[in-house]
């Protein structure tokens, strides 16, 4: 598959970083690297706003078009909304809210029927790790999932917002595990996104790696400068 990275800035609970629609913007999908922004859901639409020409994507959404499930949104008002992709299962909304296998892998499918592309989110936690289960968590939570139209993103949770990314040879062994797992039909297709402590420094690294087909960025997606310099590192590997 051609080297084309996809790098998705997960704005978490924290309001659009200051320059975010500046003309030279480093939020937008460039001419090498495609870009995708995940704001909270009040700023879903002034970001999607079209004058900005930012992709965005939703943090959550709920698996049913509509009823009673107070504080959710649905996939199609997402959609309404401007997005085009949708995080599912981030291991802290796993950890927040209850979210299991089953119930991410109903969004990652509602999703898909309502147009947009799911980003799924896997990873083990740190005593999986040292259990010697990494694999065999990571298989069951991808189990379930659609067999096509879907981005994976590998996030072992002891990574997150750490400061302690994954070596890049453990990421590259974890994406091609992965990839094993995924159809045939789709498997060289599919985009696997590393996520956990990703920075302007260990991205050069983690970009060597022919498996890593992307970042799932939270805390330096809100550093603009650091940010670019991330887009800009993808921008100059080989395809
Ligand atoms: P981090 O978060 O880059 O701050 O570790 C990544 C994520 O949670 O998606």
């Amino acid at each position: 598959m051609a080297r084309r990275f996809l790098i998705a800035a997960n704005w978490k609970m924290h309001p659009p970083p200051d320059g975010w629609e500046a003309s030279d913007s480093p939020y937008r999908t460039t001419g090498a690297v495609d870009v995708v922004v995940f704001p909270t859901a009040l700023d879903i639409a002034s970001v999607a706003s079209a004058e900005h020409g930012i992709t965005v994507g939703g943090q959550c959404g709920h698996p049913e078009a509509s009823g009673a499930h107070t504080g959710d949104i649905s996939m199609a008002m997402l959609v309404k909304h401007g997005c085009r992709y949708v995080l599912c299962g981030h291991s802290e909304r796993r950890r927040d809210h209850g979210e299991t296998d089953a119930f991410i892998a109903t969004q990652a499918v509602a999703a898909l029927e309502a147009g947009l592309h799911p980003i799924v989110c896997v990873g083990e936690t740190k005593e999986e790790r040292a259990q010697g289960k990494a694999k065999a968590i990571v298989k069951k939570q991808i189990a379930r999932l659609p067999h096509g139209g879907i981005t994976i993103a590998y996030e072992p949770v002891w990574a997150i917002n750490t400061g302690v990314s994954a070596l890049p040879r453990d990421a590259e062994e974890m994406h091609v595990f992965i990839r094993g797992l995924l159809p045939k039909e789709s498997r060289n297709a599919t985009r696997i996104l590393y996520g956990g402590s990703v920075n302007d420094l260990n991205v050069k690294d983690l970009l060597r790696e022919p498996d890593i087909n992307g970042f799932l960025i939270g805390g330096a997606s809100l550093k603009p400068v650091n940010f670019r310099a991330i887009v800009a590192a993808a921008a100059t590997v080989e395809s």
